[in-house]
């Protein structure tokens, strides 16, 4: 049996070949631990891990010793935004934005329990958010704004740079969970302000179970440990290091730096022309800011068809409806209800996310598939 073409890759990439390979002799002859200092298999292991926080500094345009290596990016998230909150005093604010990943917005649910006030706010229907938006929210308590760098449904990119200058402006820790936006589009966390990012190496074809949250070394604040041990990644985050991991995601970073430029204009041509084909069919509409998104997605209500019932007929197409992280719950993404979508067209949304082994051959034939199968729902 044919295997579904695959374009779901904001749920998942598959590992590069040249990361796999990297990662390979950190399971086996170089196995050693990078905290172990009196002997060579430590000394190679800590090398490694070094060379994997340049590589990933490099992408952000950040300082090495802002990378802290985490299990992915609930953990960067929930290291990033708990540790503000517990090391500054009560009262404390702060503000995020409705259409977050439930790894920024549950911990922000949890840290209102724990006394945080919390503002959520509401994109308009691109997707969007201004700073008249921030300004209307701010206390003199806010301590932290969180703002995600591109949305993983829609593949909107917000506002990060005036974001960045208004938190700096005002003096507030700025985080953004730029899981899906970290090696499909150029950044520089110093140029945007940006204090806290969260990324993981599972979005940007290394492996699932690493990521990292970058701290702006020259934070004033001294941030809560969530893992207490032995110390770790500057005490932030305790645990023996996942180093064939940490390995194969430094080296994701550098594929994905050396491709940037190429990798980003290629998917946008393949996906412009899924885009256009199926924007072609009737009662179909784009989801989210059409200018101001990552190049490998699309989000597309099918109108008058059920989401649900689309999905099971598309054998032939790995994509999604609403979030994959959440694709336990059948109601209606959150972040297309947030964008004012009306529940029917929420459900009769698809995802279509493009990634570095999608061809122009699999596109055409998504582009018959879903048109075949749009038009035996509407004959
Ligand atoms: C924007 C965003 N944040 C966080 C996550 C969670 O990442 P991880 O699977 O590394 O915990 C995801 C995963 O889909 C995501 O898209």
């Amino acid at each position: 049996m044919q295997r579904p073409i695959y374009l779901d890759y904001n749920a998942t990439t598959p590992t590069d070949p040249q990361v796999l390979e990297a990662m390979l002799p950190w399971f086996t002859t170089q196995f050693g631990n990078a905290a172990s200092r009196t002997h060579l298999y430590g000394w190679e292991a800590a090398e490694a891990v070094s060379l994997a926080r340049q590589q990933i500094a490099q992408l952000l345009g950040a300082s090495e010793k802002g990378i802290i290596f985490t299990s992915g990016a609930t953990e960067a998230n929930n290291l990033a935004l708990k540790s503000v909150c517990e090391a500054i005093p009560s009262p404390k604010h702060i503000i995020t934005v409705a259409t977050e990943h439930k790894a920024v917005l549950d911990v922000c649910t949890y840290l209102q329990s724990q006394g945080v006030a919390v503002s959520v706010l509401q994109p308009d229907a691109q997707g969007l958010i201004s700073i008249e938006q921030l300004e209307a929210a701010r206390r003199p308590d806010t301590c932290l704004v969180s703002v995600m760098f591109a949305n993983n449904e829609t593949g909107v990119l917000m506002p990060i740079e005036a974001i960045g200058t208004w938190c700096k402006q005002h003096q507030v820790i700025f985080h953004s969970d730029a899981t899906q936006a970290v090696g499909k589009i150029p950044m520089d966390v110093q140029a945007l302000h940006i204090d806290l990012l969260s990324l993981s190496g599972h979005k940007l074809y290394a492996p699932k179970g690493i990521g990292a949250l970058y701290v702006n070394p020259r934070l004033k604040l001294k941030l809560e440990a969530q893992l207490h041990g032995g110390g770790h990644e500057r005490g932030l985050r305790s645990g023996t290091l996942n180093v064939p991991g940490i390995v194969g995601l430094g080296k994701a970073c550098a594929i994905a730096q050396s491709l940037l430029h190429e990798e980003s204009i290629r998917l946008t041509g393949l996906r412009n022309r899924l885009e256009a084909s199926l924007l072609a069919l009737p009662h179909t509409l784009l989801n989210g800011a059409k200018d101001k998104r990552l190049p490998n997605v699309c989000n597309i209500a099918f109108g008058k068809i059920d989401g649900e019932m689309l999905l099971d007929s598309l054998y032939g197409v790995a994509v999604s409806s609403g979030s994959a992280c959440t694709s336990a719950s059948v109601l209606p993404s959150h972040v297309l209800k947030a964008m004012g979508l009306p529940d029917d067209l929420a459900y009769s949304s698809i995802r279509f996310s493009l990634g570095r082994f999608t061809t122009s051959d699999d596109i055409e034939r998504a582009i018959d598939h879903v048109t075949a199968t749009v038009f035996s729902f509407t004959q």
